[in-house]
C-alpha cells in the first residue's frame, strides 16, 4: 500500500502532481501492478471521439493482480466473508488461495462450454460468493461480464441479453428475500423465451425446483467436476473491455457502459485503499448489490486487488429485524462500513433502540454512496453508528466513472455534512454555466463536468459509440458531462445537488423517466404518461406518474394497481411509481413538448407559484392537474 495518502498536505501534494504531471503520476501507481508486458505510453486521448486509452499496449490480466501477485504473501488471508440472509445459517469464509482455485476451476468450466475471450456473459445472481467467482472467472479467461441486478424483470433481462449479444447466462435456482424464496431461474427461463443464449449455468442456492433445458442448462456443481483448479490467466490488452454494466439514461433504452481492463484496475485499487484508509487485517463491508457499479468496484475488484477482506451480505437491512446491519457489524467486527443514504434513512426511522444491543466499537470509517445524503441522515449516521468518532466518506461517482471521483479521504480530509468535499488525485472538475463557460473561484453553482481523463472512465456504450459521444461529450465541448448539478462553497468544497437531466434517483437506484413512461405506456388502457421525481423522505426521490387513460373499463383504483404491476413486470419492482395521478391532459407547449418543470412542482406540492405558463397550449390543464393532486 505504497501509494497511500497519510496526511492532508500529502493529499494536496499528490493532487497537484496528478494535475501537473498526470502521466508520471499514474505510471508510478500502475507500476505496482503485475503486467505481462508494460505499457508503451500512459495516456492517449481526445474527448471529441471520444477516444481514451490508458496504459497503451500494456498486457495483463486483472485476476493475476488479485491472485498470482499476492498468493505467496497472503494466500491464507480471508478474501470473502459471506453472511447469509438467515442469521442462523453458516457463514462462509473463503481465503485468497481458495478463491483462486474456485475461480480457476469455474473459468475452466466456462472454457469447456466454449466461452472465449470477448464473449459476453450475463450474470443474474443473488449475493452469494459464486456471483463474485463468476465475475472473476469471466475476467480470468477474458470474457466480458455483464451483471444484471437480480431484481430486474424478465423483460429487462431479455433486453440486456439481446443488446449485449450474450453467449451465456450464469444464474441460480433462487434467491432469499427475508423469509421468501424468489425463483431466479424461472425469470431467466421467461427472459429466454424472447432471446437466445447457448449456455445457462445454474448455481444451487435455495434448492427450489427449476426446469432445466437439455443441452442448454447445466448445474454449476456439475460443470466444475473434473475441471482443474488452476490455469494461466488470459493475456488481455489494457483497453480490452472488462465488463459491460447497463444503466439508465434520459431515453427509454438502457445504456451498456463499457469499462476496460487496466485503467479500471489501477483506479479502483488506488481509490479503495485511499478513500477508506484500508489496512491489512481490516474487515470491510459494502452493502451494495453486485448488480450495481458499487458492487463491482468496491465489493469485488477494488478490495480484492488490495488483498482486503470483503464482506458480502445476502440479506436486507430489516430482516429479521431492523438491527441486522448492526448485528453483522458486531458479529464480524467490521472496520469500514459503506452503505447508501436510503438505507440510513430507512433505519433511522426505527430510532436508536435497534442499535443499542450491539457493540460497534470495531468501526473506523463510514461511507455513503448513491445519492446526496441529507444533513439529518449524515448526523444520525455520524452520531449513532459512528459514535461521533468515525469519519464519514461521502463518495460521489457514477456507473460511468468506474470509481469514486469526489470524496473525503477517511480521517484526513476534514468533512462537512452533505458535502462530498474534494476531488481525488487525478480528477479535474469543472463547474459550468448552461452555455458551457467554466465558473472559476469559490461560491459558485452549476453543472458538473470533468476536463481531463481518469483511468477508470467509461470508454464507450456497448454497440453505440455515437450515443456515448452524444450523452457525455457533446453537451459541453471538450468535457465529460456528469448530468449532476453541483455547488462549490466558500471553502472550495463540493456539494452534489442531484441530477439535472431526466434521470431520477430512487433509493440510490438510477432510473430514466422515459424508461418508466415506456413501461407505463405498455398498459393497454394508457394513452400517454409523464413521469417526474419528487422528494421522498426515505427513498430520496419517489416516482410520480401523471397518466392519461381510457377510463371506461376500470375503476381508478384498479387501473392504478394494474399500471404499477405493469411497470414491475417490465422493469422490476424498483421502478414501481409511488404515486399515480390520472389526468385528462398534460401541460404541453405548442410544439408538443411536455413541461416537466410544472409537473415537478405539482409532484412536490409547491403549487403556489407555477411560473410562466403562457407558452402552454392549454393553461387550463394545469389548474385541473393541481385540483386532482392526491
Ligand atoms: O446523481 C449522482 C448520484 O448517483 C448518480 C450515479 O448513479 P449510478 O451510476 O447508479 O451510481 C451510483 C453509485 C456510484 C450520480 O450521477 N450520486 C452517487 N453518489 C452520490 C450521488 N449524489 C450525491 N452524493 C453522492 N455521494
Amino acid at each position: 500500500m505504497s501509494d497511500r495518502i497519510h496526511t492532508l498536505s500529502g493529499y494536496f501534494y499528490e493532487y497537484q502532481k496528478s494535475v501537473t504531471e498526470p502521466e508520471s503520476f499514474w505510471a508510478r501507481i500502475a507500476d505496482s501492478f503485475h503486467w505481462k508486458k508494460r505499457w508503451d505510453k500512459v495516456l492517449k486521448w481526445d474527448f471529441e471521439g471520444p477516444n481514451v486509452k490508458w496504459f497503451v499496449n500494456g498486457k495483463l490480466n486483472i485476476t493475476e493482480n488479485i491472485f498470482e501477485k499476492n498468493l505467496f504473501a497472503f494466500g491464507d488471508r480471508t478474501a470473502i466473508i459471506w453472511e447469509p440472509s438467515e442469521p442462523g445459517e453458516d457463514v462462509r469464509t473463503i481465503s485468497y488461495k481458495e478463491l483462486y482455485h474456485q475461480v480457476c476451476q469455474f473459468s475452466n468450466a466456462l472454457k469447456s462450454k466454449g466461452i472465449q475471450k470477448g464473449d459476453r456473459v450475463i450474470i443474474y445472481m443473488p449475493m452469494i460468493p459464486e456471483a463474485a467467482i463468476a465475475m472473476l472467472a469471466c475476467a480470468r479467461i477474458g470474457a466480458i461480464h455483464s451483471v444484471v441486478f437480480a431484481g430486474f424483470s424478465a423483460n429487462a433481462l431479455t433486453d440486456r441479453i439481446i443488446d449485449s449479444g450474450a453467449k451465456a447466462i450464469l444464474t441460480s435456482d433462487g434467491n432469499y428475500r427475508g423469509n421468501k424464496k424468489i425463483g431466479i431461474k424461472a425469470i431467466v427461463d421467461e427472459a429466454l423465451e424472447k432471446a437466445d443464449v447457448e449456455t445457462v449455468i445454474v448455481c444451487q442456492r435455495t434448492g427450489q425446483d427449476v426446469t432445466m433445458k437439455a443441452g442448454r442448462d447445466h448445474w454449476w456443481h456439475e460443470v466444475i467436476v473434473g475441471e482443474k483448479d488452476s490455469n494461466v490467466a488470459k493475456e488481455m490488452d489494457s483497453e480490452d473491455p472488462l465488463f459491460i454494466l447497463y444503466t439508465s439514461g434520459s431515453t427509454g433504452k438502457p445504456k451498456g457502459v463499457v469499462h476496460s481492463t487496466a485503467g479500471y484496475m489501477v483506479y479502483t485499487k488506488y481509490t479503495f485503499e485511499n478513500v477508506f484508509q484500508y489496512s491489512p487485517g481490516d474487515v470491510y463491508w459494502c452493502t451494495a448489490d453486485i448488480g450495481w457499479i458499487t458492487g463491482h468496484s468496491y465489493i469485488v475488484y477494488g478490495p480484492l486487488l488490495s488483498g482486503a477482506t470483503t464482506l458480502m451480505f445476502e440479506g436486507v437491512p430489516t430482516y429479521p429485524d431492523p438491527g441486522r446491519f448492526w448485528a453483522v457489524i458486531e458479529k464480524h467486527k467490521v472496520n469500514q462500513f459503506y452503505t447508501a443514504p436510503t438505507a440510513i434513512r430507512a433505519l433511522q426511522a426505527y430510532g436508536t433502540d435497534p442499535i443499542a444491543p450491539y457493540n460497534l466499537d470495531s468501526l473506523k470509517v463510514l461511507g455513503s454512496v448513491g445519492e446526496p445524503i441529507n444533513e439529518e441522515a449524515w448526523r444520525w449516521y455520524y452520531n449513532h453508528i459512528g459514535q461521533s468518532r468515525c469519519p464519514i466518506v461521502d463518495t460521489w461517482w457514477q456507473t460511468e466513472t468506474g470509481g469514486i471521483l469526489v470524496s473525503p479521504i477517511a480521517g484526513i480530509t476534514p468533512t462537512k455534512p452533505a458535502f462530498a468535499t474534494l476531488p481525488l488525485p487525478g480528477i479535474q472538475l469543472a463547474i459550468v454555466d448552461p452555455e458551457g463557460n467554466e465558473l472559476t473561484g469559490n461560491s459558485v453553482e452549476g453543472n458538473l463536468c470533468i476536463k481531463y481523463p481518469w483511468p477508470s472512465m467509461i470508454r464507450t456504450l456497448w454497440g453505440d459509440h455515437g450515443r456515448c459521444k452524444e450523452t457525455y461529450f457533446s453537451t459541453y465541448k471538450g468535457m465529460y458531462f456528469t448530468g449532476d448539478g453541483v455547488k462549490r462553497d466558500h471553502d472550495g468544497y463540493y456539494r452534489i445537488l442531484g441530477r439535472v437531466d431526466d434521470v431520477i434517483n430512487v433509493s440510490g437506484h438510477r432510473m430514466g423517466t422515459a424508461e418508466v413512461e415506456n413501461a407505463i405506456n405498455e398498459h393497454p388502457l394508457v394513452i400517454e404518461s409523464a413521469v417526474v421525481g419528487y422528494p421522498h423522505e426515505v427513498k430520496g426521490q419517489g416516482i410520480y406518474a401523471f397518466v392519461i387513460c381510457d377510463m371506461s373499463h376500470r375503476t381508478e383504483e384498479n387501473l392504478i394497481n394494474e399500471i404499477k404491476e405493469t411497470v414491475s413486470k417490465i422493469i422490476g419492482p424498483i421502478a414501481k411509481p409511488d404515486k399515480i395521478q390520472i389526468v385528462s391532459g398534460l401541460p404541453k407547449t405548442r410544439s408538443g413538448k411536455i413541461m416537466r418543470r410544472i409537473l415537478r412542482k405539482v409532484a412536490e406540492g409547491s403549487t403556489d407559484n407555477m411560473g410562466d405558463t403562457s407558452t402552454l397550449l392549454d393553461p387550463e390543464v394545469v389548474t385541473k392537474i393541481i385540483e386532482g393532486r392526491k
